[in-house]
């Protein structure tokens, strides 16, 4: 959740580490701070609570810190508030080391009352000083033997940079259930949670795996297990150009990722569309493995939960076959009926949301196969998987998703076909009529995303509005959930999202008079009854949103307010199409509001704590 960059070279390295933080900003805004070592002062960390801003402000972008090696973060608060203190690099109270640190150390309180005991004063109120304490407490004068102490000493999740000032020719990091790269240039090396901070500077890297430890030089990396035994790593080129990290004119990053949908959709699906049918290289379920499937386990957080609830329906209607859809988060501790004939799908945009790592590892643990659908590549979840899909939507950055989102559906798809292709589950024209509109979704995103408009006239109309609830059945009830969580998480709107049957069996006391209710009815077969529940809660005064097909839409509009469509679709496919008015509509909420709709309140992008 916290973005770590790390610079070791020729050059000055606060400014490199200050435009590191700016991209890796959307893992965590609540504060930042860089540690530089400079010959003539030592280990200098300056920070400060706000964006990276204030920080460059403080050290006029940069250039008010002289030296060539340091370490930089931009915190999402866990323990301690966001303040000037509890910004991260911390120190050792010595100020023989800077760490910074993303994670949390579980067993940080009673470490500290240990070193305090010892006599040892903390600054801060965060879990992560006690690292930097422990290291001058165990250090003799060697940094990676002192690192190994204090990893063996502290628990929890972790990806650590380390500098001492005693050896200010290397950086030292570790890692432990959170991401850490590492970037390998000509005469610098560079550290960092994630690849957008340091694509600018090289396309070379090493992904640490859990448990090693890192050394960085300008002209040299070495990494090591946890008993100092050298680890020879593989490199891997990234091959996405620095620009789709950029802005490119948008206003925001959402904008730029709801727009790039059609494009994302077309990169993921197309290129696994041969002569008709779905060719998946990289995935291995046999007829047989198949066949002896007992059941899908779906596990995933957010909106890529969301995209797990309009699974559930696309692949039992597919497959025949039972589908669970679980929050990660709660998988681990509800004791989940899973056999080695269970396939469990997890899907994750960044690969490295710490409860699905666990869900998933536990998935393993207890016989499942997993297939992962992951965004970023090389991430951890990637490569624990026994199986990875990746959507190629390209870096996302915005912390609402999007174009993950319906790049994870169009993975759906070709997953349910694919099966169903090996199960016989499917008449071969079924096949090929979902084949036959696939190739057809992009363009019909493109259709809607012309005619946004109208999705930001009603923005204009509703976005006063204290509560917004989304109905809708089936996968219209799945599309409505992720609509809900769009909405509320960047606009800051109470919102709720119900099956349309469900709603009178209590929240409909919620709906009075101005109420705005989004009423999803794209299921065909499903119409009338959502209609049904639109009367129920216009005859109680509620002002309507229908959302439906273009074949449907003069049907639905003499019983709501307003309508919008989207073109019609195989059945199965609906979701892709009517999610994208649920984010525009978000979006130009939020921004009637004034919300900071790439980096809303309390979130980040990344959820790399339990
Ligand atoms: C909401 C959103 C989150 C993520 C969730 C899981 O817009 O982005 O709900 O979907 O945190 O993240 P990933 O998919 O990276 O595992």
């Amino acid at each position: 959740m916290c973005g770590i960059v790390g610079y070791i070279g020729q050059e000055e390295a606060a400014p490199i580490l200050l435009d590191g933080l700016r991209r890796l900003e959307y893992r965590g805004y609540d504060s930042a701070g860089l540690a530089i070592f400079d010959p003539k002062d030592g280990l200098r960390v300056v920070k400060s609570k706000g964006r990276i801003q204030a920080l460059a402000d403080l050290t006029q972008d940069g250039t008010a810190l002289k030296g060539t090696m340091g370490l930089g973060h931009t915190r999402w608060a866990t323990h301690g508030a966001p303040s000037d203190l509890n910004s991260h690099p911390h120190m050792s109270e010595d100020g023989t080391f800077a760490v910074v640190h993303n994670g949390i150390i579980e067993n940080y309180m009673e470490i500290k009352e240990f070193l305090q005991s010892e006599g040892i004063h903390f600054a801060s109120d965060t879990d992560t000083e006690v690292v930097a304490q422990l290291m001058e407490y165990y250090y003799e004068g060697n940094v990676l033997d002192t690192v190994v102490k204090v990893l063996n000493r502290i628990q929890g999740a972790y990806a650590l940079g380390i500098v001492c000032a005693d050896c200010p020719d290397r950086i030292i990091a570790a890692r432990k259930d959170s991401p850490l790269i590492l970037g390998c240039g000509s005469g610098f090396h560079l550290l960092a949670s994630d690849v957008t901070a340091i694509i600018k500077h090289t396309r070379e890297v090493c992904y640490l795996d859990d448990g090693e430890i890192a050394e960085l030089t300008a002209d040299s990396f070495w990494v090591y297990d946890a008993y100092l035994r050298p680890v020879e790593k593989e490199r891997h080129h990234v091959d996405w150009e620095i620009s789709a990290a950029e802005k490119g004119g948008y206003e925001h990053f959402m904008a730029k990722e709801i727009i790039e949908q059609p494009k994302a959709f077309r990169d993921t699906v197309f290129p696994r569309l041969q002569e008709g049918r779905v060719v998946l290289d990289d995935l291995q379920l046999t007829p047989a493995y198949l066949a002896a499937m007992d059941k899908i386990y779906i596990i995933a957080c957010g909106s890529s939960y969301h995209v797990g609830v309009a699974a559930k329906y696309t692949l039992e209607k597919l497959l025949r076959k039972p589908v669970e859809v679980t929050l990660a988060s709660e998988f681990r501790y509800c004791d989940p009926i899973v056999t080695e004939h269970t396939l469990a799908l997890v899907i994750s945009q960044s690969g490295e949301t710490i409860d699905t790592l666990a869900a998933m590892r536990e998935a393993k643990a207890l016989g499942a196969r997993v297939l992962a659908v992951v965004n970023v590549v090389g991430s951890t979840i990637a490569r624990e998987a026994d199986d990875v899909l990746y959507t190629w939507a390209g870096p996302e950055i915005a912390v609402a998703t999007t174009k993950a989102y319906s790049t994870q559906l169009a993975l759906v798809y070709l997953i349910g076909l694919y099966c169903a292709e090996r199960l016989h589950t499917l008449l071969p024209e079924e096949y090929a009529a979902i084949v036959a509109e696939l190739k057809e979704i992009p363009q019909k995103l493109e259709q809607i995303l012309s005619n946004r408009e109208d999705i930001q006239f009603f923005a204009s109309i509703y976005f006063n509005h204290p509560s917004i609830f989304f109905i809708g059945r089936n996968i219209d009830y799945a599309v409505g959930l992720e609509g809900s969580l769009k909405l509320k998480e960047i606009s800051y709107i109470h919102s709720e999202a119900y099956a349309a049957g469900e709603l009178k069996h209590g929240t409909i006391s919620l709906i009075e008079p101005g109420t705005l209710v989004v009423a999803l009815a794209g299921c065909g077969k499903l119409f009338e009854k959502t209609v049904s529940n639109v009367v129920e809660v216009k005859s109680r005064g509620a002002d309507i949103l229908g959302l439906t097909t273009v074949s449907r839409a003069e049907e639905l509009a003499k019983t709501v307010d307003h309508t919008i469509s989207v073109p019609d679709t195989h059945p199965l496919l609906l979701p892709t199409l009517e999610v994208v008015p649920m984010q525009l509509f978000a979006y130009y909420v939020a921004l009637h509001r004034g919300c900071d709709i790439d980096k809303p309140r309390n979130l980040a992008k990344s959820v790399t704590v339990e």
